[in-house]
């Protein structure tokens, strides 16, 4: 049988490690127009807001939401494919903002985006040989025909593709989806990346080859020690891949830390939410909620938290106030007010207990302060200093449509 190899136990990260990438405070607004014919009034769609992130050298992070929520444009922002409203992407403690041309690529062959569809990231009439080829060609440009060739039989080698020549002389529409995601691994590893961005990277394979995929990557994240952002719907296969897991909803992070925790104590109610909805062999289908409701509109978020319209433990101040991230136990924070130190959220707490079977209530959190010069790891911050939260920006420079 076929066994995905377990995450080992998530430590936390220690307080002197650099990220290999981050994200701090980014935010990013697209400016769309109401009609396709670029008339009428434009409107800015809050894709990302605020969001802080760390890569670490051989982790894997999952990055957990519903369709819409901004995963997709989030990784899109790390690998500088947009540029960011505001905030700062760093590499390995220096903030970058590629412009094109030479920086560009020399970040894209540090951070490296696997797609979720192989077949459509490769030229449909070009041999696997002559796509290996030009990347590294891109890569290597010392290497002459012959090195080319080892190189690219080691690459295939790392992804378990063997004997090579099987795969080469293949056009793309003669693999199948998992062979044809492992060579765009191949492609990616000719960068000798430090850190994959993988955005679904098995949703659209058969199942039963999903597993294969994912264990490679975790073995290419042991073996090279790159860093894993694992952009997924299933909070499920977190739990197992990934050692820490950040939950998206309406462009915001809500929720993060070891994947152990916020799989099994989820504090947020929208996780607590994805959680129950997702398909469980051992409960009873009627144990699952039936409408788990919609996301919002991204163009007009809800006001104070986004989730407060499907909520059903929503307090007077979830509809006004924006609440804050509460560092909770095992390194888990929550942007919930539930976690508020008030006679209303204890109980609140307490009817969110009984919902969910979690047994005990659990204790207010430690509020963490927010704004610009908050941390950007709640899990590091051991400041139990409040503030004031961070005013909304506003700014859309860097818009792309
Ligand atoms: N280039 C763009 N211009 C305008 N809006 C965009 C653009 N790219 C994404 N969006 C919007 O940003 C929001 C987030 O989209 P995104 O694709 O990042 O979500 P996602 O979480 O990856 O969803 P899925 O799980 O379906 O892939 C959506 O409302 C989407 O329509
Ligand atoms: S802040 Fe309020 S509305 Fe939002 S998830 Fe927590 S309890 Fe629900
Ligand atoms: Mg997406």
């Amino acid at each position: 049988m076929t066994t995905i190899e377990t995450a080992p136990q998530a430590a936390s990260p220690s307080g002197d490690d650099v990220p290999v990438l981050e994200a701090r405070h980014v935010t990013k607004h697209f400016t769309v127009h109401s009609s396709p014919f670029r008339r009428g009034p434009r409107r800015v769609v809050h894709a990302a807001d605020d969001v802080s992130l760390a890569l670490y050298a051989g982790r894997i992070m999952a990055l957990v939401g519903e369709s819409g929520s901004g995963k997709s444009t989030f990784a899109r922002l790390l690998a500088q494919l947009h540029p960011v409203t505001s905030g700062e992407i760093l590499y390995r403690g220096t903030p970058v903002r590629v412009k094109g041309g030479a920086s560009f690529r020399a970040h894209v062959s540090k951070v490296q985006l696997i797609l979720q569809d192989p077949f459509g990231s490769f030229n449909p009439v070009a041999t696997i040989a002559r796509t290996l080829t030009r990347a590294v060609r891109i890569h290597h440009p010392k290497a002459d025909g012959p090195a080319q060739r080892r190189i690219i039989d080691d690459l295939l080698a790392q992804v378990s593709l063997r004997p090579a020549r099987q795969f080469t002389e293949k056009y793309p529409h003669e693999l199948s989806g998992g062979q044809l995601q492992r060579i765009s691994i191949a492609r990616a590893l000719a960068a000798d990346p430090d850190v994959f961005l993988a955005d679904e990277p098995v949703s659209s394979l058969d199942v039963s080859i999903r597993l294969g995929v994912l264990n490679l990557l975790r073995r290419l994240v042991e073996e090279r020690g790159v860093a894993l952002l694992y952009v997924t719907h299933d909070i499920a296969s977190a739990r197992y891949f990934a050692e820490d897991t950040s939950v998206m909803y309406a462009g915001q992070l809500v929720e993060a830390g070891p994947s152990e925790t916020v799989t099994q104590k989820a504090a947020h109610p929208y996780t607590q939410l994805l959680i129950a909805s997702a398909p469980d062999p051992s409960r009873p289908d009627e144990a699952r909620p039936r409408d788990i409701g919609q996301p919002p509109s991204l163009i007009d978020p809800p006001s104070g938290c986004r989730f407060h319209p499907r909520c059903p433990f929503a307090m007077e101040r979830c509809r006004t106030d924006a609440p804050p991230a509460f560092a909770l136990e095992d390194g888990q924070w929550a942007k919930c007010w539930l976690y508020a130190d008030d006679a209303e959220a204890a109980e609140r707490r307490a009817e969110n207990a009984v919902a969910y079977g979690l047994g005990a209530v659990r204790p207010a959190g430690r509020r963490i302060p927010t704004g610009p010069d908050a941390p950007t790891d709640p899990r590091k911050s051991t400041d139990a200093r409040t503030s004031p939260d961070a005013p909304e920006t506003t700014d859309t420079k860097g818009d792309q449509q």
